[in-house]
């Protein structure tokens, strides 16, 4: 058959079979609905073009790993490409998919993937700052956003959510995940998904949405990026799974393998994990891709040759192949071999193809390309508002001794620090679609929220450390800070002569945007060091100090809550950074943030997290007093600096009256708890209502509490609301040592507050 003759005929399948699609949707055996015109377009491919379509290059524009894929307009044309990512602008996208569609013999659209991790070009703040919001509404709002600009500009396939749970602050990736707790982790990972894939995937604003990294990536040893990880099945189970398999049961249409190894087999080629787990335990029916040369990096783990490595990934269930061409270059060979089925393929390629029919690509392979779309619909002003709002909504106040703020719209500010005024570090990690450089600034914001009546006075004070090469390091990816040539000193005078003409003082320091983020792991936790001596120095002169505290992780700063007056912790708070800093600091917006990952003293202590359990020794006391042969340090006291949960408000929240609907309930009974909550200070605020669980006697050892419940309401000042949580012996299961997901029977304590910490307690017996 010639060429023109063969292209017509596929031409004609393809259409008929996009056009059957609803007709032929009963014709299958297994439950897919687009099985049928899957397995008509398998029938046609050749095993090249097959493995073509497991195979997703990255197209260049940005570089995250290793390895560089080239000349891919060509590999598009010769059918070696299933998708792409890192491409950004829907021109781009659109004449792309044009090489699919014209020049390729099976004309299969391409699926376009990007980290749209935390916002598109509206960025809000990074996940860890996200999850600090505790508001799901406001985060499913946010991915539903972030796919509504995203799609506008041509992608289909966002690398989102990220669940990993991490109790490792050294680790920087902890910036990307919504922090330490399973349970809020879980209704995080729901509230992302939904919001990403909407009701109707074949719509052109939802897109498909990617957890991961499947699994178990945050809790690598010694906090070290891409390092082991090794636990228990028992943990695995009740501290580190949930919130992926929330992810699944939302419907997520695929799911990224993660770098690290499991049970001794990388996560990739890790069939216990990719099939068994994933797919029959928990029925996942979407595809899995493996993260960045994550085929590859098999080979340094020390399982195999690359094409041992690929024919293993394979089987174990990853089924497209992020940039390392393991799939694409060897499997040919190892179906010769007999080390893979042409059917292990096909279920591969079958998976792929079937996620395009969920987004609607053969209908329409153009429809995420309609040049007039990101003009209106990307980076507007109502997304920056509602970004600006998130932002405010996601600060944490730490300390606010003698009521220093809110500030008052008046007098003069001196706002110093290396953090003040740089546009481009506002983001944070991973924004990879933000226009950096349009973010707004804190010094910019504070001018603009303060009005007339404040004189705003600025000075950069210090660079970022003494280090210079570590300063490089840290600012790789291009969100630098200007090293000034000044001296310290001279940057040093220059902050302090404004301060002295100054009421109060703001000083913006911390870490830079990339200190945080993937391979970005510390051994330090503490603000660097010259940033310290600023912050020092104008604690000296007596005027009282704002710490506006830039950070990815939790950071240990002991001394700081020792010295300085009031601190707002405001992680990167996205494209709008500087107006929501402002309205939060000038008490427009009442601070209601409260702390996802647990703030150590010092970074000895980690990994520090509040769901922990109760050893055989436990420590008697609650003063934190050293007590010998009991579980405790002799340089430093047990508790955290400020626990999981913790945020204030400019107004106060008492709790009483708290109770249990029945004192015992049987196994099959739902049950309320329901608590008093007054706000007895002087503003309207919002407040996070936690619930906590301990379960006293367990079959295993259960944590000293956990949380199983929160609600975040608005309460006007004066006012008293009563909180309910309707609860079901489903809140108290949890996995023996079988692995089998149950609730005992005996007694519970139920805990509610403000934080990990909440000393109000009920309790009931659970009966057989
Ligand atoms: C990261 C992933 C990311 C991928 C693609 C990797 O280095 O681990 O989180 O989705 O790159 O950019």
């Amino acid at each position: 058959m010639t060429r023109p003759i063969t292209f017509l005929l596929i031409f004609i399948s393809l259409s008929l079979v996009a056009c059957d699609s609803k007709e032929k949707r009963t014709a299958s055996s297994n439950d897919n609905p687009f099985q049928y015109q899957v397995d008509s377009i398998l029938g046609l491919m050749t095993l090249d073009e097959k493995l073509g379509q497991l195979n997703l290059p990255s197209s260049g524009d940005i570089t995250t790993g290793a390895s560089q894929s080239s000349d891919i307009a060509k590999k598009i044309e010769e059918g070696k490409v299933g998708g792409l990512f890192n491409i950004k602008t829907v021109e781009k996208i659109r004449e792309v998919q044009k090489i699919a569609m014209e020049k390729s013999r099976m004309k299969i659209p391409l699926i376009f993937g990007m980290d749209v991790i935390h916002g598109y070009e509206t960025t809000f703040p990074i996940p860890l700052g996200l999850s600090c919001t505790w508001n799901m509404d406001m985060i499913e709002k946010t991915a539903r956003m972030a796919a509504q600009e995203a799609t506008a500009d041509g992608i289909n396939w966002t690398f989102s959510p990220m669940v990993d749970i991490s109790r490792d602050p050294r680790w920087g990736r902890v910036s990307e995940g919504s922090g330490e707790d399973v349970f809020l982790g879980s209704q995080i990972a729901k509230a992302m998904v939904n919001g990403y894939q909407g009701d109707d995937l074949t719509k052109n604003n939802t897109m498909l949405a990617c957890v991961k990294h499947f699994a178990l990536y945050g809790a690598p040893e010694a906090g070290r990026d891409y390092n082991t990880v090794d636990m228990s099945r028992i943990r695995m189970y009740n501290e580190y799974l949930p919130p992926y398999q929330a992810a699944i049961d939302a419907g997520v249409g695929s799911v990224m393998a993660s770098f690290n190894e499991i049970d001794g087999v990388p996560a990739t080629g890790n069939k216990w994990l990719l099939t068994d787990l994933l797919r029959e335990d928990w029925g996942f029916n979407g595809f899995v891709v493996t993260d960045y040369t994550g085929i590859e990096e098999m080979m340094y783990h020390g399982v195999g040759n690359l094409q041992q490595v690929s024919a293993q990934a394979l089987k174990a269930g990853s089924d497209m192949d992020m940039v390392a061409e393991g799939f694409l270059g060897t499997l040919k060979q190892s179906v010769e071999d007999g080390l893979v089925s042409i059917e292990d393929i096909d279920k591969a390629v079958s998976r792929i193809l079937t996620a395009k029919y969920q987004i609607g690509l053969f209908d329409d392979p153009y429809k995420y390309c309609d040049l007039e779309r990101p003009k209106n619909e990307v980076f507007t002003e109502e997304n920056r508002a509602f970004a600006r709002q998130v932002s405010a909504e996601s600060l944490v106040l730490l300390k606010n001794a003698d009521s220093l703020l809110p500030l008052k719209k008046s007098g003069t500010i001196a706002l110093v620090g290396p953090m003040a005024n740089t546009a481009v570090n506002m983001a944070g990690t991973w924004s990879v679609a933000t226009k950096q450089e349009k973010s707004i600034p804190l010094l910019e914001g504070l001018k603009t929220v303060a009005g007339d009546q404040v004189n705003v006075l600025y000075a950069k004070g210090s660079n970022v450390d003494y280090d210079l090469e570590y300063e490089n390091r840290v600012t790789m990816f291009g969100k630098s800070i200007p090293r000034d040539d000044r001296s310290d000193q001279q940057l040093l005078d220059e902050a302090l002569s404004i301060a002295a003409k100054s009421d109060v003082i703001i000083a913006a320091i911390g870490e830079t945007a990339e200190m945080s983020g993937e391979s970005s792991s510390v051994t330090n936790l503490q603000i660097p060091k010259l940033q310290q001596e600023l912050l020092n120095a104008l604690l000296k002169t007596g005027k009282p100090v704002v710490l506006v505290l830039f950070t990815g992780r939790p950071l240990a700063i002991t001394a700081e809550n020792e010295n300085v007056q009031a601190i707002l912790n405001v992680w990167f708070p996205g494209s709008e950074a500087g107006l929501a800093i402002s309205d939060v600091l000038f008490g427009d917006v009442n601070p209601s943030g409260k702390l996802t990952a647990t703030f150590p003293r010092n970074v000895g202590q980690v990994p520090i997290f509040y769901n922990h359990k109760n050893t055989g020794r436990p420590l008697g006391n609650k003063e934190g007093k050293f007590q010998k042969f009991k579980s405790n340090y002799l340089d430093v006291r047990n508790e955290p600096l400020y626990p999981f949960g913790y945020g204030l408000s400019y107004t106060k929240f008492d709790y009483k009256n708290l109770t249990v609907s029945t004192d015992t309930i049987s196994m099959d009974s739902a049950f309320k708890v329901s608590v008093e909550v007054s706000n007895t200070g002087d503003y309207d605020g919002k407040e996070v209502v936690q619930l906590y669980v301990r379960d006293v006697v367990g079959s295993v050892t259960r944590p000293v509490r956990e949380l199983k419940g929160f609600q975040k309401i608005e309460i006007k000042k004066g006012e008293t609301k009563t909180v309910n949580f309707d609860m079901t012996v489903n809140d108290l299961k949890f996995y023996n040592s079988d692995l089998d997901f149950v609730a005992e029977p005996g007694e519970f304590q139920v805990f509610v507050g403000t934080d990990a910490d909440a000393e109000l307690m009920t309790s009931f017996q659970l009966k057989k």
